[in-house]
């Protein structure tokens, strides 16, 4: 049975990984900080999985943990999405992400490379290609950043490629997500923003639970069919696949990979707020508001390469996403708390 690590499992995306990678015959270990998730989350996997998870509470800037743990497991890969992940924040805090995100990943490199761990699977994001001048984006297309944040994903996916092109024993997945929503079927996890949300779907979804009183739309003005914002939401469950589909490619051919994970559609705000009121029969009250800075108008994906090479493409619809984040909200009005 092969052992996985992996960076940031308590977190959204992470935990529904482990938990996909547990039902396909993995052993995994947890390592998080727990600065922007919460220990509940791997409790709640404990009881969907009816065993125990080892977790470790580790910071990416404490080798020696680091280097503790990797002799006390025998990894085979890692799965890396400890970080930080807030643009806005990022922007005011600029030294604070590229400590954790970048030397933090620096020093996992580290750690791996003296304890021959070699496989990685790296979270990266579409915001590596910057202020796209247009939709679908392909994974050949011109990469930069528009935000610190972006920029920390933008330097570690530079790090990866050169040293894969050092020593073809790194065998790299380098993954960007598009805009990931949703929650497991059981809704005992999902996502759990601290404070008040940046992101659409949950703060739709705190609207819908009566949390906030209504939602501002930011920009009705764009080159768009409703003049709302596009994007391409992608469930959480489907991301979690294509992570284990990646995994999977590393144990049995070289190189660095590189792949899009998005449903390959775009959809506007309004589109998102249709679904959800269709999918729930919940009105969300909304107000129209000024442009957010930074935003593009339509950013979506070209999926085809993680179809042709992976074999994975994604399964779950707007409506599944909006039905499955409610789900988890509903059952959890104040989170893992
Ligand atoms: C989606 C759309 C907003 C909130 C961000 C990060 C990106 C990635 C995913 C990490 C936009 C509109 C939003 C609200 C709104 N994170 N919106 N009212 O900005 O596409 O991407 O999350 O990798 O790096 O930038 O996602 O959910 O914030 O916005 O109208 O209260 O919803 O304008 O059109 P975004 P988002």
């Amino acid at each position: 049975m092969k052992q996985i690590l992996v960076t940031g499992g308590a977190g959204f995306i992470g935990s529904h990984t482990t938990l996909e990678l547990i039902q396909n015959g993995f052993k995994v270990v947890v390592m998080d900080n727990l600065s922007n998730s919460k220990i509940e989350s791997l409790d709640r996997l404990e009881k969907l999985i009816g065993g125990k998870i080892p977790f470790y509470q580790i910071d990416l800037l404490d080798k020696e943990s680091m280097i503790q743990l990797f002799k006390n497991h025998d990894f085979d890969a890692v799965i890396h999405f400890a970080g930080l992940k807030a643009v806005g924040e990022s922007v005011q805090k600029p030294l604070y992400y590229y400590q954790n995100n970048v030397t933090g990943t620096l020093n996992l490199l580290e750690v791996m490379n003296n304890s021959g761990v070699n496989n990685l699977v790296f979270s990266s994001s579409a915001t590596v290609y910057g202020d796209p001048e247009e939709s679908p984006l392909k994974e050949d297309g011109p990469l930069s950043s528009v935000n610190p944040y972006g920029a920390t994903k933008l330097t570690i996916e530079n790090i990866l490629r050169d040293l894969h092109y050092s020593d073809s024993k790194w065998r790299i997945s380098l993954l960007r997500y598009f805009n990931p929503v949703g929650a497991h079927e059981s809704g005992e996890i999902g996502e759990d923003p601290n404070g008040i949300p940046n992101n659409l779907m949950p703060y739709v979804t705190q609207v819908a639970v009566g949390k906030l009183q209504k939602l501002n739309i930011y920009g009705n003005d764009y080159e768009t069919p409703d003049g709302t914002g596009i994007r391409d939401y992608i469930h959480v469950v489907d991301l979690a696949k294509g992570h284990l589909k990646a995994l999977e490619q590393l144990f049995s051919e070289e190189g660095l990979f590189t792949y899009n994970l998005g449903t390959g559609q775009g959809s506007s705000v309004l589109d998102m707020v249709h679904a959800f009121q269709e999918a729930t029969g919940i009105n969300i009250p909304y107000t129209f508001a000024p442009r957010r800075p930074g935003d593009a108008a339509i950013c979506y994906a070209d999926v085809s390469k993680a179809e042709r090479e992976l074999g994975w493409k994604t399964e779950r619809t707007l409506i599944d996403m909006c039905r499955d984040s409610w789900n988890w909200q509903s059952k959890n009005p104040n989170g893992f708390e």
